[in-house]
């Protein structure tokens, strides 16, 4: 009965005790990114020569990666992001070359968007893809 009870509490504190591994991501699923600071910048540098009006990005797909509100609108054919989902955001599957290699995007460049910059725009996504 004793030793029951003592065993349940010993259990409880290692299933209660946090593993080690697991700090360091949780600590940095907690910082929120910024579309502003954080986002934008990395569509200025890798898709803004195709994904303006008149751009080849633009012409082909209708995509304008200039602000927030035209990145929202999306494509002709509808959004690119779902806020909270970035596994299906049309986006991200973009720049992760999974609907097809030859469509990774930045177009034409052999996928030169690094992952840091890929899981930036990741987690900005799964944090609501916020206008901040
Ligand atoms: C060199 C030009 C170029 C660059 C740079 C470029 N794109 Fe594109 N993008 C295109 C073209 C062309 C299409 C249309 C492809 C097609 O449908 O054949 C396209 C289409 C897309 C689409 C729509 C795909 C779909 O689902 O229909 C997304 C999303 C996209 N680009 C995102 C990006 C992002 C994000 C970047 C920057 C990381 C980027 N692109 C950089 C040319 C470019």
């Amino acid at each position: 009965m004793k030793t029951g009870i003592l065993l349940g509490s010993v259990v409880f504190a290692v299933l209660s005790f946090p593993a080690f591994g697991q700090v360091p991501s949780a600590y940095k699923q907690k910082k929120e990114i910024s579309f502003e600071t954080d986002v934008r910048p990395i569509f200025h540098d890798y898709c803004l020569n195709c994904h303006i009006p008149g751009g080849r990005g633009y012409n082909k797909s209708g995509l304008d990666l200039s602000s927030y509100e035209s990145l929202m609108k999306g494509t002709k054919y509808g959004p690119v992001i779902k806020p909270g989902e970035s596994f299906t955001s049309a986006l991200v599957v973009g720049i992760e070359g999974r609907a097809s290699p030859q469509l990774r995007m930045p177009w034409g460049m052999n996928g030169t968007l690094s992952k840091g910059n890929i899981d930036i725009i990741k987690k900005w996504v799964d944090q609501g893809a916020k206008n901040n």
